[in-house]
């Protein structure tokens, strides 16, 4: 097993690629902290957890709400007694706004959800991976991080915010045993999707060109395994990069 013992704290675990790498994290020897808005989804995958074995709990937080980060991160040293890798999921959708259509209302929801807190909880581990000199972060950026048009234009610049807060946090603690990476997932099948309302029908229509040259969709289970290497010590001497994972698709 390629996490034993250590404490690892999942964003948006309830569903999609959170939820798969909570499972296999813990399949892994992990004792993980199942982190959701939802709760009842939080509490269903740790339900999966326990049934196969392993270790795990559910906590309601909002990771746009820093009191939120706080108590996540609070109950779960209380709990676990530290934290070991943090892997920072949750995310939401834009409605493929470009630029000209975006509402101040929705880019900071967006940008609240995607990418602030990244910053929060990364702030919020620090101290502990500090003391002991270790620690590992994963964050899910996507290719929309790397890519100017995989969605709208909150979208697209609260993940390249991302992968510039990945780069930034790698080499700054890089002398410090701490670890960070990102993951740029093409387009994987989740519930994503349920975060779009009134889709912006000139945006779609210019975000499906690249559709077109997409080889295929992926799984959660696809980018679990990926988070597990970059949260392993598989990926020992891996830092500050960004892990496409994409099935070519960005290869173009
Ligand atoms: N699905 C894709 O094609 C794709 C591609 C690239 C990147 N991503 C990124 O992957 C990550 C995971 O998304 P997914 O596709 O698994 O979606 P999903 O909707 O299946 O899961 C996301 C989870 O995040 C939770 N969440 C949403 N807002 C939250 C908040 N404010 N606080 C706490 N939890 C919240 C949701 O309740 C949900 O359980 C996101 O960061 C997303 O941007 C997804």
């Amino acid at each position: 097993m390629k996490l034993t013992d250590k404490v690892a704290v999942v964003t948006g675990a309830a569903s999609g690629m959170g939820k798969q790498i909570a499972i296999l994290y813990a399949r892994e020897g992990a004792k993980v902290v199942v982190s959701d808005l939802n709760i009842d989804g939080a509490n269903q995958t740790v339900e999966e957890i326990k049934g196969a074995g392993g270790t795990a709990f559910a906590i309601q937080t909002n990771v746009a709400d820093e009191a939120d980060i706080q108590t996540l991160i609070d109950a779960t040293v209380e709990k676990y007694g530290t934290v070991d890798i943090l892997v920072n999921n949750a995310g939401i959708m834009d409605n493929f706004e470009p630029i000209g259509d975006i509402e101040d209302e929705k880019w900071d929801r967006v940008f609240a959800v995607n990418t602030k807190s990244v910053m929060r909880a990364t702030r919020k581990v620090l101290p502990i991976f500090l003391a002991k000199q270790q620690g590992i972060i994963v964050n899910i950026a996507s290719a929309g991080g790397l890519y100017g048009a995989r969605a709208g234009a909150a979208y697209t610049a609260s993940k390249h915010a991302v992968v510039g807060l990945t780069k930034n946090t790698a080499f700054m603690y890089a002398e410090q045993g701490i670890r960070c990476n990102a993951i740029a997932p093409g387009a994987v099948e989740t519930n994503i999707s349920s975060t779009m309302t009134n889709i912006n029908q000139f945006g779609i229509s210019r975000q499906q060109l690249g559709m077109a040259i997409n080889p295929r969709t992926g799984s959660a289970n696809e980018i679990a395994k990926v988070a597990l290497f970059l949260g392993s010590d598989d990926s020992s001497f891996v830092n500050g990069t960004v892990v496409s994972a994409d099935a070519g698709w960005s290869a173009y």
